[in-house]
Formats: structure tokens, sequence, C-alpha cells
């Protein structure tokens, strides 16, 4: 794998590819690497087709009161990572070589960011967008590979992606759990070993509301009980909300498809997660 930290080798390794007939395929990353990213270079690895791999830890997607200072920076570990996975090409750009002095451009994409973790973060996904078209321009991928975890970032870059004639393809790759049904997060390292118990209350809420959604129960009963069960194992609930699996819109008619969302903190570690709605 050739890792490089300066755009214009970048572009000239994306070239090379190209020259080769490779299509190019990214991955973007902010480290502290797992198996959820692993899956994300599976799915991007194809007979004919390179993959980048990005690690920025984006200081634009952090609130003031963030942690972006303590986000874990693990460039040796993931590099080896990334290296077993299969991965072509590791993109590291300086946070100068990013934002340098005088940077002033903002993407925002209205609705589809606006409620849910827009609205408990504010900024959040501006920062997001405009760091992911800059990856997109910098890399030119055929095709991008983004976590379901994170669901409403993944729509808020189909939304972008759409608006602004990226014409690459966005695939979403299905959450990756440990094995009591936790998603796999970098900030699952946060947790002491009693708040890690207790957080599997999370996917567990939302796998019981979701079965019940889906079977036709009450949907505000469901979500009461799920934000209920949260509360009892100790988190402080952000959000629990059904919506529009594409537009994000909260009270979705049964006939659309349908996705269950949650956010809650256990202590100062924020978790989210998210589940299909299955009709039965
Ligand atoms: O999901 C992430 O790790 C980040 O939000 C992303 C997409 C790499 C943008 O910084």
């Amino acid at each position: 794998m050739q890792t490089v930290r300066d755009l214009n080798d970048l572009r000239a390794a994306v070239a090379a590819f190209r020259a080769d007939g490779a299509r190019v395929a990214l991955v973007p990353t902010m480290g502290a690497l797992h198996a959820g990213h692993v899956a994300l270079v599976e799915a991007a690895k194809r007979p004919g087709t390179k993959v980048v791999a990005s690690i920025f830890v984006n200081p634009k997607q952090f609130g003031p009161n963030e942690d972006l200072a303590r986000y874990p920076r693990r460039e040796a570990a993931d590099s080896r990572m990334l290296v077993e996975a299969g991965c072509d090409l590791l993109w590291l750009p300086p946070v100068e070589a990013m934002y340098p002095e005088g940077f002033a451009t903002s993407i925002g994409v209205a609705g589809v960011s606006e409620g849910l973790d827009g609205a408990a973060r504010p900024g959040h996904f501006d920062g997001v967008a405009t760091v992911v078209a800059k990856l997109f321009n910098q890399v030119t991928p055929d095709a991008a590979y983004f976590g379901e975890k994170d669901f409403q970032q993944l729509a808020v870059i189909r939304r972008m992606v759409a608006d602004l004639d990226f014409g690459l393809e966005i695939v979403g790759v299905p959450t990756q759990r440990d094995d009591d049904g936790l998603a796999l997060s970098s900030r699952n390292i946060y947790l002491d070993d009693e708040q890690r118990a207790k957080a599997v209350a999370l996917p567990r809420a939302l796998g019981v509301a979701a079965r019940a959604i889906g079977r036709g129960d009450d949907a505000e009963t469901a979500l009461g009980d799920a934000q209920n069960s949260l509360l009892a194992a100790g988190f402080v609930v952000d959000y629990v909300a059904l919506v529009d699996a594409e537009t994000l819109a909260p009270a979705p008619p049964a006939d659309r498809p349908r996705r269950l969302l949650a956010a809650a903190r256990m202590g100062q570690t924020r978790l989210i997660d998210n589940i299909a709605i299955d009709a039965d």
C-alpha cells in the first residue's frame, strides 16, 4: 500500500491507477479503524478496482465542546489494518493542506441534515459535507463507501452528490456489530467496562421497537418504550426517531422505507445506532 500526504502525489497515484484501466473506490475515514472500516474496504474491493482510503480527523465536523482533541489517532495501527484489508493507497492529508489560511467555503445540505444529529450537533453536517466534497474532488473516485451506522451522514452525502452532480456511486455498507449487538464505533473505546456492558441496551431497544413497529404496533408507544429502556440502562437520550429512510422526514407512512434512529449518551460518550423497519 502506497501512503501519500501531498495532493500532487495523490493525483499522480490515482492517474497511474486510471492509466492501468482501474476503477477507483474511496473509503473516507477519520482513522481509529475497526472491523466496520475493514468491511468498507472489503465492500470496495472488486476485480479491476483500486481502493483508496483516506484518514483525516476533520476539525470542521466537531463542535466546540466535542472530542476533537481526544479523538483517537493511531496512524501506524490503522495503516497495518488497511494493508491487511487489501487497500491500495492511503491518503493522509495534513490539516494545513485541507484548510489553508483563507479557506472560506462551507457546503450546507438543507432538509436532510437539519433534524436529529443536525439539531444536536450544529454545524456537524456542514463540516462533513465540506470535507467529503473536498475528498471527492481530490481523489475523483468512481464510487465511495460509507457505513450505514452514520445513517444521517449517508443520507446527507447522497443528497449532496445528487444535487452537485458529483457523478459517483455512493454505497452504504451495513453496520458491523460486536457479538452482543453494539454497533462498532471508534468512540466505543471511551466506554469503561461497566458502561460498555450497559451500552448493549441501545441496539436491544432499537431492535424491540423496530419489530413492534414492523408488525403494526403503535409507533409512539414503541418509541416511548425504547426511550424508557435506554433511560433505565443509564443513557441520557438525545432522540429516538422513526423517519423516512431517504428523506429522514418524521412520521413516514408505512408504505415508505422506514428507519429507526437513536442517539444517546453513556457518561461522556455519545453513541448512535439505527435499524431498518421491516414490515411483517
Ligand atoms: O464517517 C466518518 O468517519 C467521517 O464523518 C467522514 C465521512 C470520514 C468525514 O470526515
